[in-house]
């Protein structure tokens, strides 16, 4: 018998009375354990497959899976059957598509999702239903405050972490008039609040805040706007698709080089090559950049490229980092999802040494990270220097640990 199956045993031991004890070292129960043991562990991706975050979707299950099989393609010594669903971003469909996952699937795990609005459903069904909600990309700050959960952890960002790194560098430039744009939804909004915090607190002034809704990419009316208001600078949050359209548009109505663009980073994710020029010399700040210069990194874009033919992004990295943390977990408890207590231990605990860099868990489930300042230069989002070290998000209104 290994140690995860005596493990196993005497939990199941203990929870039974005293005549089964006797069953079970008569090797009664054996079936019973081998099945524990032997079934699958049920994982459900619920990610974007379509619309402007599509990509996004792919570069994150991509990531876990690669993270996962680098350690033998199992969790805990478990096989694993995948289950997908497409959320296309659409936020009304959140709780329908989450209970696809947990009632009808049944997984053990849900990873998802891209969309703050449809993590809001996710959020609602993993606390209902208790199922492990592991989040690899949605920063919306509730997810980690008034709504935080002992069943779901975000590997990834709350909204305003990296616009936290934005302010200090743009008033050291001496830009101290900024314009904010960004779809209008809690991602945007949400990344606004960084910004505005580092931005006022180093003694900048938002003169104008912009809005269009998500996902609209009919800028020009908008840009129009930001030419005459003058602005010293224009900061921003948009992703995906829609990022490539805005960069390319700004440098369309002659605002390239004229009004630095910042951004929190994603505004340069995966998007470098449909943005084209437009990009130079775009400032952002996220928690990794393509060409942090660690061993760790570059390990893991040889890796990932080598395999998927395509560059790694953050959502790649967030993915990766999100198969490292199962990983960790579940080998922790020997495959044992009934063990919750030592298994969200082991997740609370865990040390991710991520291609971002080593991080942890925050108290509310989130990461506790660096944030990078970095500039677009030949095609490369380059790293200028750490905006922010250790940054965790305040956790407001959550009662864990
Ligand atoms: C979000 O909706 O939380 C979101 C989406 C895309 C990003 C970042 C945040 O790149």
């Amino acid at each position: 018998m290994n140690a995860v199956s005596r493990g196993l045993s005497r939990r199941l031991m203990l929870s039974r009375s005293a005549a089964v004890v006797g069953a079970s070292s008569a090797g009664l129960l054996l079936p019973e354990i081998v099945r524990a043991q032997g079934s699958k562990l049920r994982v459900g991706f619920m990610l974007p497959y379509t619309g402007t975050f599509a990509q996004l979707g792919v570069a994150i299950e991509n990531g876990v899976r690669m993270a996962i099989a680098e350690k033998g393609g199992k969790l805990g010594g478990r096989e694993i059957e995948w289950f997908k669903v497409d959320d296309e971003s659409e936020p009304s469909k959140g709780v329908e598509n989450a209970q696809k996952l947990v009632q009808r699937d049944k997984v053990d795990v849900l990873i998802g999702t891209v969309h703050s609005g449809v993590q809001m459903g996710i959020q609602r069904v993993a606390r209902e239903s208790g199922v492990l909600n592991i989040i690899p990309n949605a920063g919306v700050l509730a997810a980690t405050r008034g709504l935080c959960a002992p069943n779901v952890f975000r590997t990834s960002f709350s909204n305003s972490q990296p616009t936290m790194g934005l302010g200090k560098p743009m008033m050291d430039k001496g830009l101290k008039k900024a314009v904010w744009i960004t779809w209008k939804y809690a991602a945007g909004d949400e990344a606004f609040e960084g910004f505005k915090e580092s931005y006022t607190k180093a003694g900048g002034t938002i003169i104008k805040e912009l809005g269009l809704p998500f996902p609209n990419v009919e800028f020009q009316a908008l840009l129009t706007e930001i030419a005459s208001l003058k602005p010293d600078a224009v900061a921003c949050f948009f992703a995906g698709a829609g990022a490539a359209k805005f960069m390319k548009d700004y440098a369309a109505a002659g605002l390239q080089g004229k009004i630095p663009l910042y951004g929190s980073g994603f505004l340069t994710e995966g998007v470098l090559q449909a943005a084209g020029p437009a990009a130079e010399g775009v400032y952002s700040a996220l928690h990794y950049a393509d060409s942090l210069d660690t061993p760790r990194n570059k390990q893991f874009r040889t890796a990932y490229a080598g395999q998927f033919k395509l560059q790694p992004d953050v959502y790649a990295v967030q993915g990766y980092d999100s198969g490292q943390l199962l990983v960790q977990g579940l080998g922790a408890v020997g495959g044992d999802m009934s063990n919750k207590a030592a298994l969200y231990k082991a997740l609370e605990t865990a040390v991710i040494d991520s291609p971002r860099g080593k991080w942890t868990m925050s108290k509310a489930h989130n990461p506790v990270q660096d944030i990078y300042l970095r500039v677009v230069e030949k095609g490369d989002n380059k790293v200028v220097g750490v905006a922010a070290k250790a940054l965790a998000d305040s956790g407001a209104g959550c009662k864990l640990g």
